[in-house]
């Protein structure tokens, strides 16, 4: 049997009168009238906690969706205890038998939980219904689907057998669970983190980040209706080191599937170091861990203003700047900034900022307060600067109802502002106008500027200019764009990635990754 090559999932327009945004809003209201209450799941039952926590709408804080059960160290025994249970089960499963079972995942996404999933990743996570069909939608069912594609595609790699012999690669899941660790600004990549290990044999410790509990505990509802049998996928929702100190100091941890902070990452990475004489095999490490992504004009692009003002804007506030691949510094030569500002300035202007419900705001908030806080007080450093920082557009911050913070564009004179080396996560990006004169320097800059290097955007027409930043931008993106926006990849075209500070670029989306949740075994038999 083989798996036919998927295509992506095409993104529903919600325009008025759909059938599409109809649904949405009928979901949207029942679930912001619900109070749900979001158990720990181990072995397939729900499993309330003493402790708990509250998961809110981040553009009106005051609004409780729901109250989230968090799990304590006995829960993390308990969930190791029962997926080790049901792992030589699932490892020993046909893999056509496992893949049907993400596939129909995949369809009932796109239909009956396109709604449930679009709608509580706006209300969660304050996405607009844009931003949440894209992610919660279509790039979750194309990781379903690609990840069983291109783990079919690898199950079919094997070496040559001579005469009388037969040579076979046995992919075999790692000999432990693995631990999967999400943030909260893809409802896709948190789905990812835990299936992409499950789909090649693997059983799952899945911590979701709480403020994104909602629409993760709608995945797991996913999973379980499309036949995951029971401990595959155990969630563990709470506070990090409650969770995770145990799981790390288990010697049957596997490996890590994380997306998140920078210290996180490396605090779990000298953990293991620490634990690692402990374990029964060197844990895989996978992290995507952030990043300071940049876009780098070009004097060529003179005549292109408008895509590189659409491009600053979509890749610097689509999502309050919340992704990861953001745009948030953006190199300008002198020569364009003139015009360039006019047009940025006229364009943050006509920008929508609210309730996400609200379908024509273009923005919502950002996703607590604790971000608000750090974010808040970037927009005072920047007004503290003195003449090395000129706010162009933006600059407040208003916290009454939701956490709102206005999409902010800081002019520097100093290319190494901390505005411009720091990853802010939120819609504030830095700006520096170079002398045209000083291009190859300034790319020097761009380079070694900030210690990320997730994702990238060049701006040119020369043909030239666009080898030569290819060249010397080589190692500042794992994701690089010409003549785009730096968001927005899309699996199966754009496998996913960074290196550097971002992470071990094990390309999310990919059979690059899937390889890191296999330990194959080499047979060789003769006949
Ligand atoms: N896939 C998202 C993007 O490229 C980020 O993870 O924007």
């Amino acid at each position: 049997v083989r798996v036919p090559p998927p295509q992506n999932e095409p993104v529903l327009s919600h325009a008025p009168g759909s059938p599409e945004r109809a649904e949405l809003q009928a979901t949207l209201k029942r679930m912001a009238s619900e109070q749900l209450e979001i158990p720990i799941v181990i072995g397939g039952k729900r499993i309330k906690s003493s402790k708990t926590d509250t998961v809110r709408m981040p553009h009106k804080h005051s609004h409780v969706l729901a109250t989230l059960h968090e799990a304590d160290a006995s829960h993390v025994e308990q969930a190791i205890q029962n997926a080790l249970s049901v792992k030589d089960e699932w490892a020993r499963m046909p893999f056509v038998e496992r893949a049907a079972i993400f596939l129909r995942a995949a369809e009932l996404l796109a239909t009956k939980y396109r709604p449930i999933l679009n709608a509580s990743t706006m209300l969660g996570q304050s996405k607009t219904a844009h931003q949440a069909e894209i992610d919660a939608t279509c790039e979750a069912v194309d990781f379903l689907r690609y990840n069983v594609h291109f783990a079919q595609q690898l199950l079919s790699e094997q070496p040559v057998s001579p005469a009388q012999t037969w040579n076979m690669m046995d992919y075999r899941p790692l000999d432990g669970f693995v631990f999967s660790v999400a943030p909260f600004n893809f409802t896709s990549i948190a789905l990812n983190l835990a299936v992409a290990p499950a789909i090649m044999g693997n059983v799952v410790l899945f911590k979701p980040s709480n403020t994104a509990a909602l629409s993760n505990w709608y995945n797991m509802e996913l999973l379980r209706e499309a036949g995951l049998p029971d401990g595959v996928i155990n969630m563990l929702p709470g506070d990090g080191p409650t969770v995770g100190n145990p799981v790390l100091a288990s010697p049957h941890l596997g490996g890590i599937h994380f997306t998140g902070s920078t210290p996180t990452f490396q605090g779990m990475w000298r953990t293991v170091g620490e634990n690692i004489a402990r374990y029964k095999q060197y844990p895989r490490l996978v992290g995507e861990t952030g990043g300071k992504d940049f876009i780098f004009v070009h004097p060529s692009a003179a005549d292109d203003l408008d895509a590189v003002a659409t491009a600053i804007v979509r890749g610097g506030f689509e999502y309050q700047g919340q992704k990861c691949s953001a745009a948030s510094r953006i190199y300008v030569p002198e020569s364009m900034w003139p015009k360039l500002k006019t047009r940025l300035q006229e364009m943050i202007a006509e920008l929508r900022m609210g309730d996400v419900t609200d379908f024509r705001n273009f923005m919502g908030a950002v996703i607590d307060e604790k971000s608000f806080k750090r974010t808040s007080s970037y927009l005072e450093l920047a007004k503290n600067s003195g003449s090395e920082a000129s706010i162009v557009a933006g600059g407040e911050a208003d916290r009454s109802e939701g956490w709102f913070v206005k999409p902010t564009l800081v002019q520097l004179t100093n290319p190494r502002h901390r505005i411009m080396q720091e990853e802010i996560f939120a819609p504030v990006v830095g700006l520096y106008v170079y002398p045209d004169a000083k291009l190859e320097e300034t790319l020097r800059e761009c380079d070694s500027c900030a210690t990320y290097a997730l994702t990238g955007a060049v701006f040119a027409r020369d043909r030239k200019a666009i080898s030569l930043m290819m060249d010397k931008l080589r190692h500042a993106a794992g994701n690089f764009y010409i003549n785009d926006k730096p968001t927005g990849a899309v699996v199966g075209q754009q496998p996913f990635g960074g290196s550097r500070a971002s992470g071990t670029n094990d390309k999310a989306g990919s059979m690059l990754n899937l390889v890191r949740w296999t330990s194959p075994r080499t047979i060789k038999e003769n006949f």
